[in-house]
């Protein structure tokens, strides 16, 4: 399996990847209507072909195939999606130490994210811990997620410094 920067060709194939895991692995954490308005209006071609333009996307391979994504904006991992077929073989693991030694590479010695309810347990094992809960309205649904961060044994160096601490946002 290989990790690599997402291509144009990519797109639709990542895409697909999302939405099947959108579909299989978070529709039993989540009310139907918030899973339908994800797929209609969030993570859609448009929207797949943006992310890939204006942040860096990672994708996993096998053998040419798609297995999962993912993407770092500044030092905010967002949108880790394994196919389901192929969960719990270490892919989604592999993504997040990549996009963690980019971005250590570009000097950031803590990384953030919104976790879903579903991967909660899988960040919690990959070192994040949670800083609070946030709530999002997804149509008449009140989502929860979580904050969490790493500052230590992140993927290729130990860096302890809070100078970009200050730059996280939660982009929306
Ligand atoms: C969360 C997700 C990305 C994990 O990817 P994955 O490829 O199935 O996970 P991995 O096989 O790489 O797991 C890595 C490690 O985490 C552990 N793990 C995986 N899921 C876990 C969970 N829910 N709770 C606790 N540990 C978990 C594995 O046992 C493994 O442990 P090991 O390294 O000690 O053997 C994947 O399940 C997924 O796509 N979920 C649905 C989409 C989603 O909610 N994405 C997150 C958006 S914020």
């Amino acid at each position: 399996m290989i990790i690599e920067e997402i291509t144009s060709e990519d797109v639709e194939n990542a895409l697909k990847c999302i939405r099947r895991s959108v579909e299989i692995s978070n529709a039993p954490d989540y009310p139907p209507n918030v899973i339908r308005i994800q797929l209609e209006k969030h993570y859609t071609l448009e929207w797949m072909r943006n992310a890939a333009k204006n942040r860096y996307c990672a994708v996993a391979k096998e053998g040419g195939e798609i297995r999962g994504t993912g993407a770092l904006v500044k030092n905010e991992l967002r949108n880790i999606f394994v196919d389901p077929d192929y969960q719990n073989r270490g892919i989604g693991k592999r993504i997040v130490q990549h996009l963690e030694r980019k971005a250590v590479e570009e000097g950031f010695g803590e990384v953030w994210l919104v976790s879903s309810i579903t991967a909660h347990g899988f960040y919690k094992h990959m070192g994040y811990y949670d800083v609070k809960e946030v709530q999002e309205r997804i149509g008449d649904d009140l989502v929860t997620g979580y904050l969490m961060k790493k500052t230590s044994q992140l993927t290729r160096g130990i860096v302890t410094t809070t100078k970009y601490g200050s730059s996280f946002v939660i982009m929306p």
